[in-house]
């Protein structure tokens, strides 16, 4: 059994224009990809493909007027997407370690670090007071803040961003998870810090053998520290599989672009972002959601691409097993 399986994930924006016409914005349009325990996966794409809105889909934190429409999150065999509010809300924090994008914000102002880690923790297991203090302290070294045991007592405001974000990860990890979800863990952060916190994040997922996913638009965050990769375009997972094929050997056209545009930034870690129309939500082409961008496109496009597989690598499009081309 997968860890995390994600199949046809949907999520929609519906509003109300001027004229109380109803819009409809199709910002997730059948997500799927797999997790295996043990595996760190990537999930990449440009600002605004709907990595952030695909892991709030599965964790149940969207808020109105997003909406999961249709889908399945089966998370150790349980479909998180068919869960009561409560029942998902067990889970988060206990099972599922989730670094929201922007964590430093997610930090309570007015809680000391010791409090808010012995917090999650009572919420979750019976655990007296001491007991859930002596593993924050724990955790707190495990992430390499130095001098832990007086650092309990300290408020979030007294620490440094990059020290922010390890204890925002000791939060995410205190309760032993299974999976641990990081949006995008070290954009903030100055590119030395951003090593650190990387190398210790893959520490400690490796270290406990769980699943994660690392979402990204940096693809030398993937090289480095992913094995699978998943890439995301307008809504969709337009490529999956091991990076250690999917880099070398890119299927899809948006990949094949992405890999071809960024070999230094793939080494330098820089930004990530294409040139061409940002596709419109309101109004997708029918078919392939990547066709309007993609010099390959074909009247065959206006149907939605079959899902080509080679290996363990799978990509949405129906020229995908022309890798070659890319290569030349
Ligand atoms: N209220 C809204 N109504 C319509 N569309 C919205 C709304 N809020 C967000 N979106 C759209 O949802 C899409 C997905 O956003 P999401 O935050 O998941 O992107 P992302 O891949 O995480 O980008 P980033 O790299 O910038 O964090 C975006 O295209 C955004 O424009
Ligand atoms: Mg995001």
């Amino acid at each position: 059994m997968s860890l995390l399986e994600v199949s046809d994930l949907h999520t929609h924006f519906v509003t109300r224009d001027r004229d109380d016409r109803i819009r409809t914005a199709r910002a997730l349009n059948g997500v799927g990809f797999t997790l295996q325990k043990g595996r760190i996966l990537g999930l990449v794409g440009e600002s605004g493909a709907g990595k952030s809105l695909t892991v709030t889909s599965i964790l149940g934190l969207l808020h109105p007027p997003a909406r999961v429409v249709a889908g399945r999150a089966l998370f150790q065999g349980r479909d998180l997407l068919a869960m009561s509010a409560s029942e998902r809300s067990a889970l988060r924090g206990n099972r599922i370690g989730f670094v929201v994008q922007s964590a430093k914000a997610s930090l309570d102002p007015l809680a000391r670090v010791g409090e808010q880690l012995v917090r999650v923790q009572r919420a979750h297991a019976r655990r007296s007071r001491r007991e859930a203090m002596e593993r924050a302290e724990a955790i707190l070294a495990a992430v390499s803040i130095p001098d832990p045991k007086r650092r309990l007592a300290a408020w979030p405001h007294e620490f440094s961003g990059g020290m922010a974000q390890r204890v925002v990860i000791a939060l995410a990890l205190v309760n032993e998870p299974d999976l641990l979800i990081a949006d995008e863990p070290t954009t903030a952060l100055d590119v030395t810090v951003q090593a650190q916190i990387l190398d210790l994040l893959s520490a400690a997922v490796r270290g406990r053998g769980i699943g994660a996913i690392i979402v990204t638009h940096d693809l030398g965050v993937v090289a480095q520290y992913c094995d699978d990769v998943a890439v995301m375009f307008a809504g969709s997972v337009v490529e999956q599989g091991p990076v250690a094929e999917v880099f070398p050997r890119p299927m899809h056209p948006y990949t094949q672009a992405l890999l071809a545009a960024t070999p230094e930034r793939l080494r330098l870690g820089a930004g990530l972002r294409l040139g061409g129309p940002p596709p419109n939500l309101y109004a997708l082409p029918e078919g392939c959601c990547y066709r309007l961008r993609c010099d390959r496109s074909r009247d065959v496009c206006r149907s939605a691409p079959p899902l080509a597989q080679v290996g363990d690598q799978r990509a949405a499009c129906h020229f995908a097993r022309e890798p070659a081309e890319a290569e030349a």
